[in-house]
């Protein structure tokens, strides 16, 4: 299902070679040539962490926004968004209508272009999001409860100030109270989104918590799956895991502090694109070039704006929705405010690490597509039709190793390429399907090399280099990947 997330609003004619570009790409040269001499002791320094204003940097500040700004309503217009309860001891929501209707009658009204399956993970991923306070309180709730359960004077060693003054000190009790307030502030804005969502998908149907809970039956989810979930069943359709994983995606994707993680990823792959198949004046916006896997749109944002037609595909609504809410939504830089590793409690330093903000978007999306060709396709890459056929070039940024089998994705990208058509990937190897169990097929990396050789493929010099995803540099645990980076010919004759 394409879909025109962005308008071309901006009637500006040569957008080529502005200074954000060139920066991002001095950037890119300089955590090159600098790459070998990081002292990893700077990683422990707050203000190296948080961002560059030293009034932000401490627990004060956090302490008056979320104080004051937490206040705020989550929006009326939406009242399933307000009705999800409390999960206070673990009790499900007791609304008195969670009883499977099956013969409630069939209102299907917003599916009828959509097949059953794209509907059913829509309503999904969006009682998800509807869930997230109730299920981020049950776990703060049981997190209260392990503190109150410790002997008296453990709890009272807790609560006592280090002698030394600290102004990152907090005690036990309070850091859970910010906790909760922190995830309100994250509901807040998951609130707008979904509010966002239900008029760009039309479906107003989910207005209501009663429509909600008839769609959820509809699509055979009993409404107490979402917090059975929470309680007993990880393996639940509601995964909330994906919630917070896409709050930290967005940090990744749009914040101004992890520009460094996108010139390790995205940079590489526009420079190898940009050498490959260089844009000028002549050609402008004729090179398709296609972004499987494209999460929140930031890379192919940045490859349509370096003069490609760009294309993202993406086949999660967890991204979808948050995507559209970044791309038509932002009206001005670092808008909005999350607390993306508020859930985190372990390899922490400070409390203060783990209930730091982080601003979005660090760049205006809308403005910075001028006279472009961009285009969301939300799908599976495996299903895409003959409208993405005779593709210049497909980039891959954390792609492949998504797939349970790697063959059919290389297969495919082989199939989408023009003849001469190039394939960038980066990446680890890290299989998703792996210990599930699920069919999942973990090739090394000489066997993907021999199998896209064998497909067809001309691949020279692949490489490793190093690349954080969404990793929590301020954290005790540092995740850093050697990332493969090949570029492949698509070999058929012309
Ligand atoms: C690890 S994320 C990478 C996101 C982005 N490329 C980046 O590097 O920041 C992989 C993404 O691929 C998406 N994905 C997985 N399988 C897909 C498929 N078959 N078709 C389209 N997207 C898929 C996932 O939903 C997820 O957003």
């Amino acid at each position: 299902m394409p879909l025109r997330i962005l308008q071309n609003t901006n009637e500006m004619s040569q957008p080529a070679n502005t200074c954000e570009e060139k920066s991002f790409h001095s950037k890119l040269r300089s955590h090159q040539g600098a790459s070998n001499h990081s002292d990893p002791r700077v990683r422990l320094k707050p203000s190296q962490t948080i961002n560059d204003n030293p009034e932000r940097n401490n627990l004060k500040w956090l302490k008056d926004i979320v104080d004051t700004e937490c206040q705020e309503k989550i929006p009326e217009e939406i009242e399933s968004l307000q009705n999800t309860g409390s999960a206070n001891d673990g009790d499900i929501d007791a609304s008195g209508d969670d009883t499977c209707d099956s013969s409630s009658p069939s209102q299907d009204a917003s599916g009828e272009s959509a097949r059953k399956n794209d509907r059913t993970q829509f309503i999904v991923a969006y009682a998800t999001y509807v869930n997230y306070q109730r299920e981020s309180d049950y776990q703060i709730n049981q997190l209260r409860r392990n503190l109150e359960s410790l002997p008296p004077i453990h709890q009272k060693w807790l609560q006592s100030p280090p002698p030394e003054e600290d102004a990152n000190w907090l005690s036990q009790n309070d850091r859970l109270t910010y906790m909760r307030n922190c995830t309100t502030y994250n509901y807040k804005l998951i609130c707008d989104m979904l509010v966002s969502s239900v008029s760009f998908w039309s479906v107003p149907e989910l207005k209501t918590s009663e429509g909600l809970k008839k769609e959820l039956r509809e699509v055979k989810c009993h409404p107490n799956d979402l917090h059975d979930f929470v309680v007993k069943d990880y393996k639940s359709k509601f995964n909330t895991e994906k919630v917070r994983s896409t709050l930290q995606q967005i940090v990744r994707e749009w914040s101004e502090e992890y520009e460094l993680e996108r010139v390790q990823s995205y940079g590489i792959i526009l420079q190898e694109l940009k050498k490959r198949l260089p844009v000028d004046d002549s050609n402008w916006n004729q090179i398709r070039v296609l972004c499987p896997g494209s999460g929140l749109g930031r890379l192919p944002l940045e490859i349509c704006l370096a003069g490609y037609e760009s294309i993202a595909n993406e086949n999660s609504y967890f991204m979808m929705m948050m995507c559209q809410f970044i791309l038509r939504k932002s009206t001005r830089k670092n808008q909005f405010l999350i607390f993306p590793w508020v859930h985190e409690v372990n390899n922490l330093i400070n409390p203060f690490y783990q209930l730091r903000p982080v601003y979005f978007p660090d760049v205006l999306p809308g403005d910075r597509l001028p006279n472009s060709k961009f285009e969301c396709y939300f799908g599976d890459f495996l299903e895409l039709d003959n409208d993405y056929h005779n593709l210049d070039a497909i980039c891959t940024c954390f792609f492949i190793d998504t797939a349970s089998n790697i063959i059919e994705v290389i297969e495919k990208i082989y199939e989408l390429l023009k003849p001469g058509g190039i394939w960038i990937n980066l990446g680890p190897l890290l299989y998703h399907y792996s210990e599930i169990n699920e069919m999942s097929l973990e090739l090394t990396l000489t066997q993907i090399l021999n199998v896209s050789r064998i497909i067809g493929f001309d691949i020279q010099n692949p490489t490793l280099v190093e690349s954080g995803y969404a990793n929590d540099y301020a954290s005790i645990l540092q995740v850093v990947y050697r990332s493969v980076f090949f570029c492949g010919r698509e070999g058929r004759e012309r």
